[in-house]
């Protein structure tokens, strides 16, 4: 399949590891421009040179940001924009919020992820339109959780802000349609990163069941009886995003192996 992304040029926030460094890598191997962005600088030195190492695209470039921070964001988009140009394609992802119950999550931590989870969607998504509307060509990946569709029992901040990101991201899609600007939504579920294993190691925790014996509970629950791999992922979010999708707009998708049973 051809994706059309050569010279486009592809900002992935939070892609030091995980799920955003996957799709980054994807991108850099489709020939794009990418901009990897996460705090740690020195984490993204080293995903940086890996992705140069295994795709051969030099057009990989790093700057550390914390997306919940304005001015961060802002040294960001000044970054991308002074070498590669606009951005053409925006995949919106941060770290995940704590976990908790309602009765656990304290006032400070609800204002947190509100700036983490669904502010850092609006200010990133804010600074690329003026280039894709000019160019009248872009595309918008939201990168929320399974949460979008079912909560997650003890992830109360993830039920309530990623839903805010699956709406916000309907209603963009229908304003900007008209600018052939596509926005949609994509939720994993048990994709094995560093986010899914300390969530289990607090599930142990909580259980006293050893690790394995939590994942072995989790992936039985999960119709495809395993934990997702990062690149499965990846493939959704480089479709979405690409060229290759012309027509898929304002969607909530799940990349999660059958676990949510909502239609
Ligand atoms: N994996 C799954 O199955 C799953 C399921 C549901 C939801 N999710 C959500 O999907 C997103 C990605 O998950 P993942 O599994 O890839 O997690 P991960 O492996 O823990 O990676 C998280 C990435 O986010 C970066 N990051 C964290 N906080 C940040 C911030 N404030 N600003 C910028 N970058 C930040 C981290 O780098 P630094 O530490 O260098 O900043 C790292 O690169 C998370 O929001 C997670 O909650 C994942």
């Amino acid at each position: 399949m051809d994706y059309g992304l050569t010279g486009k040029t592809v900002l992935v926030t939070a892609s030091s590891k995980g799920l955003g460094y996957a799709s980054a890598k994807l991108f850099a191997q489709e020939g794009a421009n990418v901009m990897l962005s996460s705090r740690s600088e020195e984490a993204l030195e080293q995903a940086a040179s890996q992705i140069v190492k295994e795709t051969g695209n030099q057009n990989v470039a790093y700057c550390a940001a914390d997306v919940s921070l304005v001015s961060d964001i802002e040294r960001l988009f000044d970054t991308v924009e002074s070498r590669f140009g606009g951005v053409d394609v925006l995949i919106n992802n941060a770290g995940g919020p704590p976990a908790g119950n309602f009765d656990s999550i304290a006032e400070e931590q609800w204002a947190k992820a509100f700036e983490l989870s669904l502010m850092s969607v609006v200010r990133c998504t804010k600074r690329v339109l003026p280039h894709m509307r000019q160019n009248q060509w872009g595309r918008i990946v939201n990168f929320a959780s399974s949460s979008i569709k079912q909560p997650i029992d003890n992830l109360i901040l993830s039920n309530t802000f990623r839903t805010g990101v699956a709406g916000l991201a309907k209603s963009l899609a229908i304003e900007l349609a008209p600018d052939n600007i596509l926005v949609n939504t994509l939720g994993p579920g048990r994709i094995a990163t560093q986010r899914v294993a300390s969530l289990d190691a607090i599930q142990s925790q909580k259980t006293g069941l050893s690790i394995d014996e939590v994942r072995r509970k989790s992936e039985a629950q999960i119709p495809m009886g395993r934990y997702g791999v990062p690149d499965e992922f990846a493939q959704m979010a480089v479709f979405l995003g690409s060229s290759a999708n012309g027509y898929i707009t304002g969607q909530s998708i799940l990349v999660d192996g059958g676990l949510v049973r909502s239609l």
